[in-house]
């Protein structure tokens, strides 16, 4: 029978809840290295080459908001999501789309294999012993300094968070989508700002520093303005813990999602 053929069918059967099946199940490695290629073309600019997340959300997790079942996620990548920067990539033949359905399942299943530690222990380290609260919120508790991470593994995968933690400055994004976290160093007379840039037009620019302090300063009155791209405001954790703390604080920030 032609694969298309087969394809369709067995969405048409599933979709009317007369065969538990996708047309995923009958995926080869071949066509899952055919999705991959579908992927790194179409995909991989706003979702990272390993699906971890970058403009788009991180879609190596086991169940997506967006696409409860793999139908579910072929409408999705035939339509994207109305309404957000998620484009309908229509130039996909049917086989394609659901090879890198297949693709996309795929990196949700590798991801679940993986976790590295224990995300209760990782909470532990985050509230008690990392000094993360200080500035970073999740579920309304803690400072927003940096970023809130109520759901940062919506957003991000394990590769990008342990960077995150290890080397900030690697990690931090310099594209205009991430403009809202930079980094910036004013001078004024002899006194130095430094810290996150938290707004800026045309006369002044706000600044919120380390100590969580914000201060509003009149352009006309800077002797400079630094833009800091490769320089991060987030500590490293450097040898403050081991490796498998760090492995557990990655495994916590994986589980801080909108679905389970
Ligand atoms: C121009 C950037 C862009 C491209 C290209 C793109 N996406 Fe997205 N995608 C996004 C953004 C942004 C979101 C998040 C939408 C939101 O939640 O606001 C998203 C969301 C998704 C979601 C939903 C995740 C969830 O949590 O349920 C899936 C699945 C997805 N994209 C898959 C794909 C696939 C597969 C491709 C390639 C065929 C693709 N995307 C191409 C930007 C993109
Ligand atoms: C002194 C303030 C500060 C402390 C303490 C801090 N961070 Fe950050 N963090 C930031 C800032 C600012 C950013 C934004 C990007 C940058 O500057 O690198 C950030 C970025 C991040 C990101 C990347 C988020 C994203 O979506 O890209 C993660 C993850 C993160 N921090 C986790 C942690 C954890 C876990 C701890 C505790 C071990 C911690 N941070 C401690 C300030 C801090």
């Amino acid at each position: 029978m032609p694969r298309a053929i087969l394809y369709a069918l067995l969405a048409c059967l599933a979709s009317g809840g007369l065969l538990a099946q996708s047309p995923v199940d009958e995926m080869t490695a071949a066509d899952l290295e055919a999705g991959h290629k579908t992927f790194a073309i179409h995909c991989a600019r706003c979702h990272g080459m390993q699906g971890g997340g970058g403009e788009g959300a991180n879609l190596a997790r086991p169940r997506l908001k967006y696409a409860s079942d793999d139908q579910a996620l072929y409408d999705l990548v035939e339509n994207g999501i109305p309404g957000t920067a998620m484009p309908g990539v229509w130039v996909l033949t049917e086989e394609q789309r659901w090879q890198v359905v297949a693709y996309v399942r795929s990196l949700g299943e590798r991801e679940r294999a993986v976790m590295p530690g224990d995300p209760e222990r990782g909470r532990a380290i985050y509230e008690e012993r990392a000094g993360c609260p200080a500035c970073h919120i999740v579920t309304g508790r803690g400072r927003g300094i940096g970023p809130e991470l109520t759901q940062v593994g919506d957003r991000r995968g394990i590769g990008y968070l342990r960077e995150s933690l290890l080397e900030p400055s690697a990690s931090q994004p310099s594209t205009e989508g991430y403009a809202d976290f930079l980094t910036v160093r004013v001078r004024r007379g002899d006194q130095v700002v430094e810290g996150m840039r938290v707004n800026e037009d045309a006369f002044s620019i706000q600044i919120r520093d380390i100590g969580g302090s914000l201060h509003s300063i009149r352009k006309d009155e800077l002797a400079s303005l630094e833009k800091v791209y490769s320089h991060s405001l987030m500590p490293p954790l450097g040898g403050a813990l081991s490796a498998s703390e760090v492995d557990d604080l990655v495994s916590y920030l994986m589980s801080l999602r909108s679905e389970p």
